[in-house]
């Protein structure tokens, strides 16, 4: 039998924020989140989250895993007295304890299997994940014998001079035998600097407490505060761009450039300076993005290129050109071959094939068909105040600079519709629509006017 109970009670009063440690988004999904998903895939028999400060907020944001245990611990006085919380939860429970800290969000499930794997085959009391840190500061520090045999671990704010030098630091990740460690945890003290009851107190007292190193101290980093939750974030990154290089994308300068996990790439993409792409991307072949854009949950179809704009939430067909300057809303969904050119916001609209909205303009809540030239500066006025309404454009229309469009409005197709009209009735194919006022020039009139004023 396998718990794993995951430390997330903690105040975290490091990070400085009103928002709970382990809710901290890192590559966009929070801590928690990342710790919940590096244990799902060894399918613990108990799945423990324990929990304190804004245990409710913590709660919300989970409440989609059904199979957790929520275990509230409060007050929160260290990692010992955490796990203490579960002598009622887990009586009778025969098998191993897996521990994981909340905030060491890289760990990946294959370090986790490692360590259930090593614990088991030499059946020892407890195993812990240790790490050589260049710079330990802030880690408990682990002290063994050559056989890997833990004798101490003494936390950097109890450490003399000497101890601190010790580099092997404490990953916070253990998997104990849970019949040894429950007796000993009732009798653990706060006898410390920090008065709280340490867990690491109780895997001295086991018989048999050794450590796994693992082989990078980066995969373990803990995230106490904003410099290390940063440091994790560069890491991250750095990790995503790297396999998306050996996948054939191009970054023309990575370090500016963030991504997430849920992006996808053909081969040939090219990503220029300043881009970021956020939630699930899916980005086809050959596109070129940026440089200067952020791209959110969008799906981008071959040979798409985005300068200098920003898309949420929309569908990409292919050989479209977007920007500079473009905004794209959610709903937006471009056909093949369209133009989406300068200072052209688009929402929840159908754009048809080889249609252009080429300079200036707003298309909200509309549907325009094929080989549609939308002049510059035309608006589609689809609020009334209260409700939204729909523009629909039939193919081959074409409306002239500076036209409004008040919706609900059909357009027919191959119609034009004169420069500077505002058109609030519907079209039929094949018209001229024309709303403006005639233009009246008084010959001269610079002449006359000048002759009264003497
Ligand atoms: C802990 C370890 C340290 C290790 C480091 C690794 C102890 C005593 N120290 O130190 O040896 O090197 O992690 O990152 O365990 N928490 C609770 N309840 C509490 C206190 C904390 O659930 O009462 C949770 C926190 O929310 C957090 C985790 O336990 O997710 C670790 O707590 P934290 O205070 O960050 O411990 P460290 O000082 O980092
Ligand atoms: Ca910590």
């Amino acid at each position: 039998m396998l718990a794993v109970a995951i430390l997330a009670a903690g105040k975290g009063t490091r990070m400085k924020s009103t928002l709970p440690k382990v809710l901290q988004p890192l590559g966009g999904i929070s801590l928690i989140e990342r710790i919940l998903t590096s244990c799902k895939a060894i399918n613990p028999d108990r799945y423990l989250l324990i929990v304190g400060h804004q245990s409710t907020k913590i709660e919300k944001s989970l409440n989609h895993l059904s199979e957790l245990e929520f275990i509230i611990q409060s007050p929160q006085n260290g990692t010992g007295h955490a796990i203490q919380q579960l002598l009622p939860i887990l009586k009778g429970f025969k098998g191993d304890l897996l521990v994981l800290n909340g905030d060491v969000p890289l760990l990946k499930t294959s370090t986790i299997e490692k360590l259930l794997e090593k614990h088991r085959s030499i059946k020892a009391g407890v195993t812990l994940l240790s790490a050589r840190h260049p710079n330990p500061e802030g880690y408990g520090r682990v002290f063994s014998n050559d056989s890997g045999v833990i004798y101490k671990i003494i936390e950097d704010k109890d450490c003399n001079q000497i101890e601190r030098q010790n580099t092997l630091t404490n990953a916070g990740i253990y998997c104990f035998d849970w019949q040894q460690l429950s007796p000993i945890l009732s009798k653990l003290s706060s006898n410390n600097s920090q008065n709280e009851i340490y867990l690491t107190d109780a895997v001295t007292q086991i018989t048999k407490a050794i450590h796994l190193e693992v082989d990078d101290p980066n995969e373990v980093n803990g995230i106490n505060n904003r410099l290390q939750m940063a440091n994790c974030e560069k890491l991250l990154q750095k990790n995503l761009r790297d396999h998306w290089m050996q996948e054939g994308v191009t970054f023309i300068d990575p370090e500016s450039c963030t991504l997430s996990e849920e992006c996808n790439f053909g081969h040939d993409v090219v990503i220029e300076p300043q881009t970021h792409l956020r939630g699930s991307c899916e980005i086809g072949h050959k596109c070129r993005l940026g440089p200067g854009s952020l791209i959110q949950n969008s799906v981008l179809g071959e040979n798409v290129t985005v300068i200098q704009s920003v898309l949420n939430d929309v569908k990409i067909k292919n050989h479209v050109t977007v920007g500079p300057f473009a905004h794209l809303r959610p709903g937006a969904e471009i056909s093949n071959y369209c133009k989406i050119g300068n200072f052209v916001e688009i929402k929840k609209s159908v754009i048809g094939e080889m249609s252009n909205v080429s300079h200036l303009s707003y298309i909200g809540d509309s549907d325009l068909g094929r080989k549609v030239n939308i002049g510059a500066g035309t608006i589609t006025a689809n609020f009334d105040g209260i409700n939204k309404h729909k523009t629909i454009i039939g193919d081959n229309s074409k409306t002239g600079a500076n036209s409004a469009l008040v919706a609900p409005i059909t357009i027919g197709t191959n119609v034009t519709i004169g420069a500077g009209s505002t058109i609030s009735k519907n079209v039929p194919n094949n018209a001229l629509a024309i709303e403006r006022g005639n233009q009246t020039v008084q010959e001269n009139w610079v002449k006359k006017k000048n002759i009264q004023s003497e």
